[in-house]
């Protein structure tokens, strides 16, 4: 008997819906939020508010793209954290009336387990591998030794990676997200114009938050010189952040591909559609000799499917929850 898996994700400031039959994604629906544009970041409040707006509509249509009707649905999957709780409280609070109307089992999923999961869409890694886990929101080196057994290995101890793009690119006066900009800018600069020192962090942990102080403060010296100093200088400044923080990230994953002897490499979450980091991530490849692995675009930033693929395997594994489900902020894979 095949399965088929309604699956929701509103951890963040994307509400999506997709629907799979067993490793088979179907529909995959995602509303952007624009609200938040304006403010620099996401605004919890507002997030929870579109989510609330576009959930009904979003599942709607992407169990009519998928071409099947609601009785055909074995079970529905939501995302249970990490996230933002009002965020992902429209999505838990969503699955579990659905669940209930159709009187299927309630499947949860942890976000970071799917950003991992993602690469078995379209792919199959070979276990043990390693997975790089680069978003807005985390920053993960993942063990992975099953579909369902991964250990965290490395992880940052303040910003994510995708924040220090997004930060740096404030400080230069771009619009949110910045991580797309710079990656556009970056591509006529010089990385090598700008030293911005490296974080000294012991083992495979990521620290971030010192390269924004040191971006500010570089920033402030050279503005006081030349009020013009950005203006001039964007394309190189692009280059060169985006230059460190790659560095930082590629050389910790080296080290733990040699300290556990892998190479079976992945990488997902949204900082991977930044075109540097895919190139350098593939030399770096052929350079150790990894097998690598990048998903495609839309399963790299927050997206259903790769929740309804997690999904299929907890529902392989006979893991489903109760309707006394509740969101967690925090969630350890
Ligand atoms: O995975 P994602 O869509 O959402 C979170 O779970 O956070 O990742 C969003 C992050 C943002 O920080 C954004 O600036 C970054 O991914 N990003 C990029 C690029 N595209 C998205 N960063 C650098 N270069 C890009 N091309
Ligand atoms: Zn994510």
């Amino acid at each position: 008997m095949s399965i088929t898996i309604l699956a929701i994700e509103s951890s963040c400031d994307d509400t999506s819906a997709a629907v799979c039959k067993d490793v088979k994604i179907l529909a995959n629906l995602t509303a952007n939020q624009e609200v938040h544009k304006n403010w620099g970041g996401i605004v919890p409040e507002l997030a929870s508010r579109a989510h609330q707006v576009n959930i009904v509509p979003v599942v709607d249509m992407a169990i009519k793209n998928a071409g099947i009707r609601k009785e055909e649905i074995n079970a529905v999957a939501f995302t249970r954290g990490p996230g933002l709780i009002g965020s992902l409280l429209v999505g838990v609070s969503f699955a579990k009336a659905f669940a209930l109307a159709l009187n299927v089992p309630l499947i949860e999923v942890n976000h970071m387990q799917a950003h991992v999961l993602a690469h078995f869409i379209d792919n199959k890694p070979k276990f043990p591998f390693l997975c790089l886990t680069v978003s807005g929101g985390h920053t993960q080196i993942v063990l992975v030794k099953d579909f369902l057994q991964m250990e965290v290995i490395g992880e940052t101890l303040d910003d994510a990676a995708g924040e220090a793009f997004d930060k740096s690119a404030k400080l230069f006066g771009l619009s949110y997200p910045g991580g797309p900009l710079i990656d556009e800018y970056a591509k006529k600069g010089n990385p090598e114009k700008f030293h911005f020192a490296e974080p000294q962090i012991a083992e495979l942990d990521f620290s971030f938050s010192g390269l924004k102080t040191s971006v500010l403060y570089f920033l402030q010296a050279q503005t006081k010189k030349n009020p013009k100093f950005v203006e001039e200088n964007l394309n190189d400044l692009c280059a060169s952040i985006q230059k460190t923080i790659i560095d930082i990230l590629l050389k910790k994953l080296t080290k733990a591909a040699q300290k556990l002897n892998i190479n079976e490499m992945a990488l997902s979450g949204g900082v991977s559609a930044n075109s540097e980091l895919r190139t350098r991530f593939q030399e770096l490849g052929v350079q150790n000799g990894w097998t690598t692995y990048i998903p495609k675009f839309e399963y790299c930033t927050d997206n259903a499917a790769m929740i309804a693929i997690a999904a299929h395997y907890k529902y392989l594994n006979n893991e489903f929850t109760t309707q006394a489900a509740e969101p967690l902020a925090r969630y350890h894979i």
